[in-house]
């Protein structure tokens, strides 16, 4: 239990002090806590993974700078996908570190954060950052104003592919691995398509 306390203290000192991290503040999701059992249904999420994505949060905790700096190194490494952090097609260093630190924070939110009200509602949050709606807003940057929805559905596959040699760094099993791995895909495929919300017509969601 020690372990679990310290983590905790971490974790919310880390929150407490991430510019436009607003967890637990969000405006009420238009989708329901009904909606998102059928969803984890429909993604074959269980307990088993909640139990396992847990673990995964343990293991990732003090790799989240080093799986950071790969993602970006991704994003950095393509202009259509840099674009996003761009105006005048000069990309925003500021822009591009203050959702660097939000989406370090995201890593272990994933992972450790029970899929509640809260979380559900900071899901509609994120993904109205990422539509038209609220891009820009938080860091009150001047920047393309929506990121494509295509993109928002491309990305779990590098989001998810690129998590398993951090999974597999502090000694478990290859099943355990497997097992991380599998619950950290639901886990990416059940909030990256919460995100698409906004994007789509009224009563087609
Ligand atoms: C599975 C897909 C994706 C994941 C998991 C992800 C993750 C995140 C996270 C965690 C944040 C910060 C959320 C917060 O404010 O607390 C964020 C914001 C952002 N992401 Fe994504 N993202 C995804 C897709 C994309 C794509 C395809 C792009 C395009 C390059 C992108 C560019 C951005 C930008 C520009 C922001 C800042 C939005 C704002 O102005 O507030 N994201 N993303």
């Amino acid at each position: 239990m020690p372990n679990l306390f310290f983590y905790n203290l971490k974790f919310n000192f880390m929150s407490n002090h991430i510019p436009g991290y607003t967890y637990g503040q969000a405006a009420t999701s238009p989708v329901s806590i009904a909606d998102l059992d059928l969803l984890k249904k429909t993604v074959l999420f269980g307990d088993e993974d909640v139990q396992n994505l847990r673990l995964a949060g343990e293991v990732l905790a003090d790799q989240t700078d080093e799986i950071l700096d790969l993602w970006y190194g991704f994003v950095g490494g393509n202009t259509h996908l840099v674009h996003y952090f761009t105006h005048n097609g000069q990309p925003n260093m500021d822009y591009l570190g203050a959702v660097r630190k939000r989406f370090g924070q995201w890593i272990l939110d994933l992972c450790q954060r029970p899929y509640d009200q809260d979380w559900l509602n900071y899901q509609q949050e994120i993904a109205l950052r990422h539509h038209s709606t609220k891009k820009n807003r938080t860091d009150g940057v001047e920047a393309v104003p929506i990121i494509h929805f295509r993109y928002l559905v491309a990305f779990i596959f590098p989001i998810t592919f690129t998590i398993k040699g951090f999974l597999a760094k502090k000694g478990h099993s290859a099943e355990q691995v497997e097992a991380m791995y599998a619950a950290w895909f639901k886990a990416v495929t059940l909030t990256a398509l919460l995100w698409c919300q906004p994007y789509i017509k009224e009563g087609e969601f």
